[in-house]
C-alpha cells in the first residue's frame, strides 16, 4: 500500500501516530530552515513540515519538491501550535513532521495555477482536463456527478426498474437534432447513426415486457452548443408500462425532491411542483421553460391602449399584432444610456424596439398622477390607462415598464427572453431557490417553415390527447400532446410523454407530418410492426444529467461538469477530435473526400 491514510481520515485524535500519505505537493513553502508543503490527494490537504533535525536527508530531498510532484511522506501526526491552526483546512489542526520522502514522480510546470481557483481560458483548461481535475472545485463536480448517477440508480432500483444498456450504433431517431453518421466498411453506401435518445429502443423495451426500464445513456444530437447544450450528452432515460401521466410525473418528482434533500438539503422547493400550462408559460413568462425564481409577469395591454393614438399602438393594433410589456422593478430612474442599452438587448432577442415608460416614486399606484410618468408615449395614453397598464404588469411606483409591439410570436419570444436576462441582472432570483414546475398541455404539432410541413413538438411518438384525434384531419394546430416537460430555473431538465402504442394511430401521425406510406415502412416498419403484437400502453421521461448537475453545484456552464466536454465548437481539444481519417481509413468505409 502507498498510503495509510486519505488525507481527509487524519485528525487531532491521531496525533503521535505514525502515518503514510501519497499525491501531489499542492504547494511548498520554505521558513527558516523548514521546508512546508501541502499534499493533496482526491479526499483533500494536508501540511507536512520537513525539519532538517528531524531528518536530513529528508529536507534534502524536499529541497527539489515543486509543484505537482508526486510524492509519498512518512511522518508522526502532530498537533499544529496555537497560533497556526487553519480553521478553513479540515486537517488544520495538525501536520505531519516527515522522517521519509519518497519522490515518485516530477512534474513539468503546470501551464496554470491548480492551487488557486482563478479563471482560466477554457480551451486551455480543456487541453489539460486532467490538470483541471486535480482542482478542488472540477474533482468536486465529478464527485457530484457521480452521487447523482448513484442515488438515481438507487433510487430507480428500488422501484423494481431494470437498467438495461441500448445500442450506440443503430438507425435514426428523429428528436429534432441532426444524426451523428457512421459508415459501414461491410455494407457500401449505408450508415449507422448514433441515438440522438434511446426513444424508440426503450418503447421496443416496453413491447417486450420489461414493464419499468431506466438506463443512464449517452446521447448524440448533432446541433450548435450553447451554455447548456453540448453534442454528446447523457440522459437519465425512463420508461414504463401500464401507466398515466400521473405516475410517470410523480415518480419523477419524488425523485428530484430525494436528490435535492440529499446533495442539496439547503436549497428550497416548492412541494408539490408546480404545474403550468404551456399556454400559460408562454402567456405570462414568454418561454416553455420559464425561470420561476421571480414574477415578473409579461401582461398583455393591447386592449388597454387599442384606442390609444399613440403611432405605434396604433399600428400594431391595426394590423392584427400585439402590445405586450414588463414591469422592470427599481428600474424607474434608468438614464438615456441604460434604456438604450435595454433597446439593444431587446433587438438582439428579435425585438424591432422598445418602448419604455418610468413610474416615479409615490405612495401606491392609485396615487399616481401624471407628473410621476415619463415616456414619449405618456402624452397619448391616459391616467386611467397608465393605471390599468402597471395594474396588468405588477409595476410599482420606482419601476420602468417597457412594452414591445410586434407580432405574438415575436413579442412572446423578446420579452421572455429580456425577463430572464433582467430577472438575473437585478438579483431577482433567490440563489438558494429551486423552482421546479411541471409544463404541460403542449401542443402535440408545430409548423415548420422551412420544411413546409407539421413536425412534432416533442416527438413523433408522443400521444395526442385522446379526445383530439379527429382534429389530426381537420385541424392539427389544435390537438394536444400527452407530453410533459420539468423545469428548473429556466433550464429544461427532463421532458417525456405518454407515448402512441397502437399501429394505425402512429402510422396516421407521421402521415400528417408529411411522411407518404414508403417512407414510413423505410424509416419506421420495425416500430410499426412491433406494435401490431400486442404494445402495452406505455410512457416515461428523460432528465438531462449534465443540466441538472449544472444546476445542482450552481455551474454557469455544462462544459464545466462534463468529464470529458467538447468545446464551443464542438472540438475535443484534448485529443484533437475531430481529425481527418487516413487515406486507408476512408477506403474501408467507401468514402472519398472532394477536393474543394
Ligand atoms: P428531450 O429531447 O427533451 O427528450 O431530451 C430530454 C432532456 O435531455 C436534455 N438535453 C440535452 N442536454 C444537453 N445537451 C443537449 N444537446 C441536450 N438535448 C437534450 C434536456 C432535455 O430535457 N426521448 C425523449 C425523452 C422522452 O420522451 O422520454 C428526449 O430525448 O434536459
Amino acid at each position: 500500500m502507498f498510503r495509510t491514510h486519505n488525507s481527509h481520515e487524519l485528525n487531532a485524535h491521531l496525533a503521535g501516530q505514525k502515518v503514510t500519505v501519497a499525491g501531489w505537493v499542492d504547494r511548498r513553502r520554505d521558513h527558516g530552515g523548514l521546508i512546508f508543503i501541502d499534499v493533496r490527494d482526491r479526499s483533500g490537504l494536508v501540511q507536512v513540515i520537513f525539519n532538517p533535525e528531524l531528518s536530513a536527508d529528508c529536507h534534502k530531498l524536499a529541497e527539489d519538491l515543486r509543484s505537482e510532484f508526486v510524492v509519498q511522506v512518512t511522518g508522526v501526526i502532530s498537533l499544529r501550535p496555537e497560533g497556526t491552526k487553519n480553521p478553513k483546512l479540515a486537517t488544520g489542526e495538525i501536520e505531519i513532521l516527515a522522517d521519509n520522502l519518497t519522490v515518485l514522480n516530477t512534474s513539468e510546470t503546470p501551464p496554470f495555477y491548480i492551487n488557486e481557483d482563478v479563471d482560466v481560458e477554457e480551451n486551455l483548461r480543456l487541453k489539460y482536463l486532467y490538470l483541471n481535475m486535480r482542482r478542488p472545485r472540477v474533482r468536486d463536480i465529478i464527485l457530484l456527478r457521480h452521487q447523482v448517477m448513484r442515488f438515481m440508480r438507487s433510487y430507480f432500483d428500488a422501484l423494481s426498474f431494470v437498467e438495461v444498456e441500448t445500442p450506440i450504433l443503430g438507425k435514426s431517431t428523429p428528436e429534432g437534432a441532426r444524426d451523428y453518421l457512421v459508415p459501414s466498411r461491410v455494407h457500401l453506401g449505408k450508415f449507422y447513426a448514433l441515438p440522438q435518445s434511446p426513444q424508440q429502443m426503450k418503447q421496443l423495451l416496453m413491447v417486450g415486457g420489461i414493464e419499468r426500464y431506466y438506463q443512464i445513456a449517452k446521447c448524440f444530437r448533432d446541433e450548435d452548443t450553447r451554455a447548456d447544450r453540448q453534442p454528446e450528452f447523457t440522459q437519465l432515460d425512463v420508461e414504463m408500462s401500464f401507466i398515466d401521466e400521473a405516475d410517470i410525473i410523480s415518480i419523477a418528482e419524488e425523485m428530484f425532491i430525494s436528490l435535492v434533500r440529499h446533495l442539496r438539503p439547503n436549497k428550497r422547493m416548492t412541494i408539490p411542483f408546480p404545474r403550468i400550462t404551456y399556454t400559460e408559460a408562454m402567456e405570462c413568462y414568454g418561454s416553455d421553460k420559464p425561470d420561476l425564481r421571480f414574477d415578473m409577469r409579461i401582461g398583455d395591454v393591447s386592449q388597454i391602449v387599442s384606442d390609444s393614438e399613440f403611432g405605434v399602438f396604433k399600428n400594431t393594433i391595426a394590423s392584427d399584432c400585439k402590445v405586450k410589456a414588463i414591469a422592470l422593478p427599481g428600474c424607474g430612474a434608468y438614464s438615456r444610456q441604460e434604456l438604450a442599452h435595454l433597446t439593444e438587448l431587446a433587438q438582439s432577442y428579435g425585438a424591432k424596439g422598445l418602448l419604455s415608460l418610468a413610474l416615479g416614486e409615490c405612495a401606491s399606484i392609485d396615487a399616481l398622477t401624471m407628473e410621476h410618468v415619463k415616456s414619449v408615449a405618456a402624452k397619448y395614453l391616459t391616467l386611467e390607462q397608465i393605471k390599468q397598464i402597471a395594474v396588468r404588469t405588477g409595476a410599482k411606483p420606482g419601476d420602468l415598464i417597457v412594452f414591445v409591439a410586434d407580432s405574438d410570436a415575436v413579442v412572446t419570444n423578446s420579452l421572455g427572453k429580456l425577463r430572464q436576462e433582467m430577472g438575473l441582472r437585478l438579483k431577482l432570483a433567490d440563489p438558494e431557490q429551486f423552482a421546479f414546475a411541471w409544463v404541460v398541455d403542449f401542443p402535440l404539432l408545430e409548423w415548420n417553415n422551412d420544411f413546409n410541413r407539421w413536425q412534432a413538438t416533442h416527438h413523433p411518438f408522443t400521444s395526442p390527447m385522446e379526445a383530439d384525434i379527429p382534429l389530426l384531419d381537420t385541424a392539427p394546430s389544435k390537438a394536444g400532446s400527452r407530453a410533459y416537460d420539468i423545469v428548473l430555473n429556466g433550464h429544461e431538465v427532463g421532458g417525456g410523454s405518454i407515448r402512441i402504442h397502437q399501429a394505425w394511430l402512429q402510422r396516421k401521425i407521421f402521415q400528417v407530418m408529411g411522411y407518404n406510406d414508403a417512407e414510413i415502412d423505410e424509416r419506421f416498419g420495425h416500430l410499426l410492426e412491433a406494435f401490431s403484437y400486442g404494445a402495452p400502453p406505455h410512457g416515461g421521461i428523460a432528465v438531462g444529467l449534465d443540466r441538472l448537475v449544472m444546476l445542482l453545484s450552481d455551474a454557469g456552464n455544462i462544459r464545466d461538469v462534463i468529464p470529458f466536454p467538447k468545446n464551443q465548437n464542438a472540438v475535443d481539444m484534448l485529443f484533437n477530435a475531430p481529425a481527418p481519417a487516413t487515406a486507408e481509413q476512408l477506403r474501408d468505409v467507401h468514402i472519398q473526400l472532394r477536393e474543394e
